[in-house]
């Protein structure tokens, strides 16, 4: 469960409380948020959930990413950038603790590459933080494949996961070797924005409306909603994806998580690849 829009939602701490303990009912127990999320509101917003109820922090895993700096509220910088050095990355990671009221993150990710990152320096700091119990588990969001290969060469403990954009809108990672590099080292991939922003749903360019006329049809035919469709598109793929969803609306997300229970047919999955494409395969 992707938390980048919270602040969005305008939900009190009680309303996002409800929605947490629901999609912990139905096994959705990892939760991402990132230092910058909501002009670097939502994490404090979590924190504020978290310390309703403290319980639930042992039941699910906490994701947060740094590396990002983004003129806001609260800061100085003269424009956006990068910061992928030790003194950065120590530094938020303890800030996203903090904000967040607990003792250590399941997984830190490194949100973009940085062309200035010195792997040395990042995977130091990185190690540094899983060695001091700050941090679980560490990765990275946005890499190609040779940039994760870079930070691995340096880190010490394994880079578990690369969230990268994924869904029916964006198969490039299917294509151009990201996907691949995943399967081959068992880096999980993570795929953010895997409604692609909800433009499959409501989206009026070519692609998604060639998309949403095809997952009417296998609507239909397979009983599956279109959420639960382009969800087990994904998950069908051999990398052991995991979207990351980010409705904000129980009946939404209900209607998706619902995916891990049907199997999507190959030839329903190369539709709407089709769909997608405007094309059929060579
Ligand atoms: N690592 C990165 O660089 C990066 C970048 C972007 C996102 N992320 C992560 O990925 C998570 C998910 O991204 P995302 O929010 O873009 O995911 P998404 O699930 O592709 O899109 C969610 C959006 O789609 C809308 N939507 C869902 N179902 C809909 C429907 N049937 N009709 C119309 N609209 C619908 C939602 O609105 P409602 O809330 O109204 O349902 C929401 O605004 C984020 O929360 C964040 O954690 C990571």
């Amino acid at each position: 469960m992707g938390l980048w829009r919270l602040a969005d939602w305008q939900y009190s701490s009680q309303q996002t409380l409800a929605l947490l303990e629901q999609l912990l009912e139905r096994g959705v127990t990892t939760f991402d948020l990132a230092d910058i999320y909501g002009d670097y509101r939502c994490e404090q917003l979590f924190g504020d959930v978290l310390k309703l109820s403290p319980s639930l922090r042992e039941k699910m895993e906490i994701v947060s990413k740094c590396g990002i700096k983004l003129m806001g509220s609260g800061n100085d910088y003269g424009l956006n950038h990068y910061d992928s050095g030790a003194v950065h990355v120590m530094a938020a990671a303890e800030s996203s603790l903090r904000k967040m009221g607990v003792d250590q993150l399941d997984l830190l990710l490194i949100h973009r590459p940085d062309p200035l990152m010195d792997a040395d320096e990042l995977a130091g700091a990185l190690d540094r933080l899983v060695d001091e119990g700050k941090v679980r588990a560490v990765g990275v969001s946005n890499f190609l494949p040779h940039q994760v290969e870079l930070l691995r060469s340096r880190l010490q403990a394994p880079l578990v996961v690369n969230q990268i954009e994924v869904s029916l809108l964006h198969s490039v990672p299917m294509f151009d070797g990201q996907l691949d590099h995943c399967q081959k080292d068992h880096i999980i991939p993570m795929a953010w924005s895997p409604f692609a922003g909800g433009e499959l749903f409501n989206g009026s360019d070519e692609a998604a409306l060639r998309v949403q006329a095809c997952m009417e049809g296998l609507s239909k035919e397979l009983d599956m909603s279109p959420q639960q469709l382009a969800l087990a598109w994904l998950l069908k793929h051999p990398s052991s994806m995991v979207p990351v969803l980010g409705s904000g609306k129980i009946e939404r997300l209900s209607s998706g998580i619902a995916a891990l229970e049907k199997e999507l047919p190959r030839e329903a999955w190369f539709r709407l690849l089709r769909a997608a494409r405007g094309r059929d395969v060579d």
